[in-house]
């Protein structure tokens, strides 16, 4: 069996910071230890470096048909710029159609992905159109092929938005069987009648996106979410959350001691509405939804996540290059909502979080990697660096400094959304099982490295 040392690191987890070696032997660590003697077949030399465990990504789009075309990074350059970011395990979302079943949508989503991802890689299930046949699905999903979370939209009506009668049908079914409900919480409706007043005073720039999907949208939607977990003592994750509205509501919950798992994204935390006001079409690199917020909304974002109360921090990854965006050039509701990111989490987090002082360094590895690995059924297999866990690792430089630009990036998308800014730390090697897979910024696996995880149920958080 293959045996790799890394030696000298910084060893950081969601608990501990320590100097120590580590031995993997195939896909495992075996050991870890102050100092360890005895040769192996390739030594990484992590001096001066922390060695974080790899960073899983529980919130992305790739190959995803959307808004009329197709999000521009498949499973071959998405998870090949995830690896260069440090992220070796994505959690990507299979879709139901409409009139179909969420096991075709399963299916669909394997084929894009096998032979093509580089990095491990599972899925949730949106489900778009819940109903007798799709209830009797669930068990299977979360039993047999491991399927273990499911997403809801209460926004995108009439494409992707389920109401509040089939979410609690889902909410039944799904903890019935040991699953977790995600949710898109923005209110449909409220915000369908804002584009349709916007659009019919002939507001057609990309800012009336941002202006047409208000805090109150999110915040009504989270709310009303949280209240129907609450209803029926259901978990419940809420995806890319933005704003204070909406922590709120999750604060008020807590008084009644209901716990809410709450993700958000790192543009969240880094980006502000200012950017929609950028010349010209600009400001449709940052269409997303829910959109991005105010400065007061980045503080409170993490200031919860250093109260615990923000437990995720994803990217919520689906790049569109200009040309796509510009199918909304005449409409900023037909510009593809969504933007890239998968690269540029950890190293933005740690710039702007760990070496402002804004988290800790095992905060970060708390919301990247572990986290995500213990409410999506992956620990300790991922999210840790511990005895007999894959050997994801990440050798990351706190030294290094560069600058984010479209011209160095790996995602398949012809803009950056960090343009010209300046980090502090760098991803120097990426071991995902045993196996070095960026060395140098150079990838060393190739498509169809990655693996299927299965996941296990929800175990409470
Ligand atoms: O704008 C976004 N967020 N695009 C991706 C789909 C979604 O809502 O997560
Ligand atoms: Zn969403
Ligand atoms: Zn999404």
């Amino acid at each position: 069996m293959k045996k790799t040392l890394v030696r000298n690191g910084t060893i950081v987890t969601a608990t501990d910071t320590f100097q120590a070696d580590l031995l993997i032997e195939g896909e495992k660590v075996t050991a870890i230890s102050q100092r360890m003697s005895g040769t192996a077949d390739k030594e990484v030399d992590a001096s001066g470096c922390y060695v974080f465990p790899g960073g899983i990504d529980a919130h992305t789009h790739l190959d995803l048909p959307f808004m009329g075309t197709f999000s521009s990074d498949d499973f071959e350059t998405g998870t090949l710029a995830a690896l260069h970011g440090g992220t070796t395990t994505i959690i990507d979302f299979a879709f139901q159609s409409q009139g179909r079943t969420l096991k075709e949508g399963l299916t669909e989503w394997h084929q894009k992905a096998k032979g093509k991802a580089a990095c491990d890689y599972s899925f949730h299930l949106a489900v778009v159109d819940f109903n007798q046949k799709t209830r009797m699905e669930i068990r299977d999903l979360i039993e047999q092929e491991g399927i273990t979370s499911f997403k809801t939209f209460m926004a995108y009506k009439g494409a992707l938005m389920i109401d509040d009668r089939q979410m609690i049908g889902l909410m039944d079914e799904v903890k019935k069987w040991g699953g977790i409900v995600t949710v898109h919480a923005e209110n449909g409706d409220l915000a369908d009648s804002l584009i349709q007043m916007n659009r019919e005073k002939g507001n057609k720039a990309p800012r009336f996106h941002a202006l047409s999907r208000p805090e109150i949208v999110e915040a009504e939607a989270t709310g009303r979410a949280i209240d129907i977990a609450y209803a029926g003592n259901h978990p419940l994750y809420v995806v890319h959350m933005t704003c204070e509205g909406a922590l709120n509501r999750v604060k008020e919950a807590s008084k009644r001691n209901q716990r809410v798992l709450v993700e958000t994204c790192i543009q969240y935390l880094l980006l502000d509405d200012t950017y929609y006001d950028r010349p010209g079409f600009e400001g449709a690199k940052w269409v997303m939804s829910p959109p991005l917020r105010k400065p007061k909304d980045q503080e409170a974002l993490w200031r919860s996540m250093g109260q615990g109360m923000v437990h995720v921090v994803a990217t919520d990854h689906c790049p569109f290059c200009m040309n796509q965006k510009e199918m909304g050039k005449e409409d900023f509701s037909k510009i593809p909502n969504g933007a890239p990111g998968i690269e540029n989490r950890m190293e933005l987090l740690y710039s702007e979080g760990v070496e402002k002082g804004r988290i800790s360094l095992n905060k970060f590895v708390e919301v990247n990697c572990s986290n995500p690995a213990k409410i999506f059924g992956l620990y300790p297999k991922k999210g840790t660096i511990a005895l007999g866990s894959d050997a994801d690792l990440v050798i990351f430089d706190p030294r290094v400094e560069h600058t984010l630009s479209k011209e160095t990036q790996h995602m398949n998308c012809d803009y950056s959304s960090y343009e010209g800014w300046k980090v502090k730390g760098k991803v120097q090697t990426v071991l995902l099982r045993g196996t070095v897979a960026i060395e140098n910024g150079k990838s060393c696996v190739q498509k169809g490295f990655g693996q299927f995880l299965k996941r296990k149920k929800f175990e409470g958080f």
